[in-house]
């Protein structure tokens, strides 16, 4: 008999049980459906729905059942249909008849929703602190190496020369904005269903404030029906979480790429790669392909979510149930590849010669001839075909750049441009490659870091 089985006379067929429970999946919200059901209570005994003592004996009642989950002694009965049943169902068996008053002005879809929020405010925190480390170990390995130039790519194909720090910290930024948006997420997360009841409130004199107090919600819902129904903070969460995959799965791919023969200009650590079940020289960047694989069913989660909200009457309807696992796996799947990749980034070892020798291609001083003949006033269309003839010239003869600039009476001026470093020094613009930009982005992105930090603790519960 399950606990709404009032009204029916025949039991569930099995077929639609094994569709319809949740407990294999939603057991994991049992401490935060515990932490609802305690303000809940609390909020009943504040208004007189409950004495004293009986809010006493549910309190420590819901301790115990904690503890059970936490020893992992509890045992599922095969009446409990999800989280919510299995704990009230257990917690009447403790304590008796006090256990059947923990319901009052309550129905499972202001406590799902709630016990939902409170996980998801929880595990978007997580997320937070542990891509806060990877822009930490990023940042760390930039510093390792200062002075190390590589090629910037645009389609792939070498651009311009650019510090190696440049480089990383525009994965750092694009994490930052993670955690922003993360963080915005959570604020908005921030508001208590409980209270809400079925859809439309109580009649019973409860106080909505009290315990979304009671549980630091900033505030209580404003309207029943939207309480019930609303999963925005879902969507939204899966949302950042794919966004942040996507900027690990670039960094994977970029990791992959800089381990290659080819590129050769980084290695992970032996406890950070994987060897070959056939071939015994191999040494494979896994942790990379992971991260870049892992951003597919990130993107599917968010997707599903999205579609199963789509179209969906006022208020609850069953089909929620359906937000559970997508969220779980999203912040399963984020909080795995942040703590690999960290791991991977903070012990990778850079390959700087061959980095440097990569980034001093001739052909990448080309833009630095264009922008040095617009100085000496010529339009700049005429000087991007003035370099683009020399490049073709030098590429059509087989000779260096600076052979051919430096036999030519008219360019042989610009030779200085070759100099060892010349062009990356030369990129001075605000927000460039160069190494006068590289001490601001630092000192900025440094503050980024520390105001995310700030934030994160701000909301976050004691
Ligand atoms: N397990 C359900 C869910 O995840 C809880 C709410 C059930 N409510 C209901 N009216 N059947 O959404």
């Amino acid at each position: 008999m399950t606990l709404w089985s009032g009204r029916f006379n025949e039991s569930m067929d099995e077929t639609l049980w094994n569709l319809s429970e949740s407990f294999s999946f939603d057991h994991v919200l049992y401490a935060y459906d515990i932490e609802g059901s305690k303000a809940h209570a609390a909020g009943l005994a504040k208004v007189g729905l409950l004495s004293a003592e009986e809010f006493a004996t549910i309190s420590s009642g819901l301790e115990r059942v904690a503890a059970e989950f936490a020893a992992n002694t509890f045992v599922r009965s095969e009446v409990d249909e999800d989280i919510h049943m299995a704990i009230e169902r257990r917690l009447t068996e403790l304590i008796g008849e006090p256990g059947r008053k923990l319901h009052t002005s309550r129905s499972r879809n202001d406590q799902v929703a709630t016990t939902l929020r409170l996980f998801t405010r929880d595990a978007v925190g997580q997320v937070s602190q542990a891509v806060l480390g990877l822009v930490d170990a990023l940042i760390a390995k930039g510093a390792e190496y200062p002075q190390a130039v590589l090629p910037g790519y645009t389609h792939l194909q070498r651009a311009q020369p650019v510090l190696l720090t440049h480089h990383l910290n525009a994965h750092a930024l694009g994490l930052l904005r993670d955690v922003d948006r993360i963080i915005d997420a959570r604020h908005r997360m921030n508001v208590s269903p409980l209270g809400a009841g079925a859809l439309a409130g109580t009649s019973l004199p409860i106080d909505p404030n009290f315990t979304a107090s009671q549980m630091d919600f900033e505030s209580a819902f404003i309207n029943s029906i939207d309480a019930v129904s609303d999963r925005d903070f879902v969507a939204e969460s899966l949302f950042a979480l794919a966004m942040c995959g996507v900027h690990l799965s670039r960094i994977g791919e970029e990791l992959v790429l800089w381990t290659t023969q080819e590129f050769d200009f980084a290695s992970l650590s032996d406890a950070f790669t994987t060897g070959s079940s056939m071939l015994p020289h191999k040494k494979n960047s896994d942790v990379a392909e992971l991260a870049r694989g892992k951003s597919g069913r990130l993107v599917g989660n968010l997707t599903s979510v999205l579609v199963m909200l789509k179209g969906l009457p006022f208020s609850y309807n069953r089909d929620l149930q359906e937000d559970k696992e997508p969220l779980f796996d999203s912040v399963r799947t984020v909080l795995l590849v942040v703590h690999s990749l960290t791991g991977a980034i903070a012990t990778m070892t850079m390959n700087t010669m061959r980095m440097e020798s990569s980034a001093s291609d001739e052909l990448l001083v080309a833009i630095d001839i264009a922008e040095a003949l617009v100085a000496d006033g010529v339009a700049f269309r005429d000087a991007h075909a003035l370099a683009g003839q020399l490049v073709g010239r030098a590429v059509a003869e087989g000779r260096a750049l600076s052979v051919v600039v430096g036999e030519d009476p008219e360019f042989a001026k610009f030779l200085f441009l070759f100099d060892d470093r010349g062009a990356l020094n030369r990129r001075t613009s605000q927000g460039s490659s160069g190494p006068e930009s590289a001490d601001h982005q630092a000192k900025q992105i440094a503050e980024l870091i520390d105001s995310a930090r700030r934030r994160l603790a701000k909301g976050a519960k004691p």
